[in-house]
């Protein structure tokens, strides 16, 4: 039987968070290891570019998504790890997607409006055309399975739609329409405004990176707001102990779970337990991040090269079969 195929992918716009390897990269290396799927993992350098990040910083911060994805565990022997932009076929496809896709479906996406109203002076047609690309990166490859965290289920649902458009223009059935898939955790919260979702364009303090060595997470949830501090207390606490559940023994957890509920807990206690579980589990993570990024760029250029030699060939036969569909060859 043919397997099912998963393509994902992470902007280059920031080191991986908390919220990022709970909702989404965590998923990719157990479905990576379960052996059952062919995966595609990219890094959306094509996507960082409707942002304002600096050349040099973006640059950089390619090789560091790359470098911190290996850390997690994506191993490019069982994952297509490439860079999108190296594969130029999806940018061609998604031109043909802009085609069949109705502006005002655009206008309706969450993050859109978001993201307008953050850079309200550059508000570039990128961003509006932003998941049209996205939907070029996931059919591409005949993805049937797009793992998520929350704030992407809206572009995947319009990947469908955008997929069924064509499919209905052309009289094909050549697209299947994928379906995102989410973990139990698919959104975390940020620390310093637990009502909005962890997100490194928030701010240093609301986020807790993979890389954070260990007295700057004690740091870091020392600030974050708890019930004591301020009105949006519980939601804070409800996120600090979601964390402890994925980062600590069951029985640390029990215990502050039990303590919540009796009003005994003492939250000093839950950051300083939480802070050093935290920090364990992402030693051997911290360790193999330095070292690939200590052995410079060459051997990291190296892996993505061959990744993208994998992932063109199956895009290059997609876009044959596109033109044809649509007339221009
Ligand atoms: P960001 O959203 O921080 O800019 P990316 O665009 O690189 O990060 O997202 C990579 C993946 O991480 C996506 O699948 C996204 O849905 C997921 N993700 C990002 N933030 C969170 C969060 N706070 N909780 C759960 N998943 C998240
Ligand atoms: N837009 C996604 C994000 O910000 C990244 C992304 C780009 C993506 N293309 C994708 C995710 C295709 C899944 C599938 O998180």
């Amino acid at each position: 039987m043919k397997k099912q195929i998963i393509v994902s992918g992470a902007q280059p716009t920031g080191n991986l968070h908390l919220g990022n390897y709970l909702g989404a990269v965590k998923n990719w290396v157990e479905l990576q290891n379960s052996g059952k799927y062919e995966m595609y993992i990219f890094i959306a350098d094509l996507h960082s570019l409707t942002g304002n990040q600096a050349p040099e910083k973006r640059r950089q911060q390619i090789m560091h998504t790359a470098a911190e994805l290996l850390a997690t565990g994506i191993d490019p022997k069982k994952t297509t790890l490439f860079i999108q932009s190296d594969v130029t076929e999806h940018t061609d496809l998604a031109w043909i997607f802009n085609c069949v896709t109705p502006v005002s479906e655009l206008y309706r996406m969450t993050q859109f409006k978001d993201k307008s109203e953050r850079q309200e002076k550059n508000i570039n047609t990128g961003l509006l055309t932003y998941p049209v690309l996205q939907a070029a990166d996931i059919l591409l490859y005949h993805g049937n399975t797009v793992p998520v965290g929350q704030d992407q289920v809206q572009h995947v649902e319009l990947t469908r739609d955008v997929a069924k458009w064509f499919n209905n223009k052309f009289s094909t059935d050549f697209f299947e329409e994928p379906k995102a898939l989410l973990t139990d955790v698919p959104k975390v919260m940020s620390l310093l405004e637990p009502s909005k979702k962890m997100s490194k364009s928030l701010g240093e303090g609301h986020v807790i990176e993979l890389s954070d060595e260990p007295e700057v997470i004690l740091k870091k949830l020392k600030r974050a707001v708890t019930a004591t501090e301020g009105g949006d207390g519980a939601p804070g606490v409800k996120n600090l102990l979601l964390l402890l559940q994925h980062f600590a023994d069951k029985k640390i957890y029990n215990d502050f779970v039990k303590a919540e509920k009796d009003g005994t807990i003492r939250y000093g206690d839950l950051k300083n337990v939480l802070a050093e579980s935290i920090s364990n589990y992402f030693a051997d993570f911290r360790k193999r991040r330095a070292k690939l990024l200590n052995d410079g760029f060459d051997e990291l250029a190296e892996i993505l090269i061959t990744g993208a030699e994998k992932a063109r060939p199956v895009a290059k036969e997609t876009m044959e079969k596109v033109r044809e569909l649509v007339g221009i060859r």
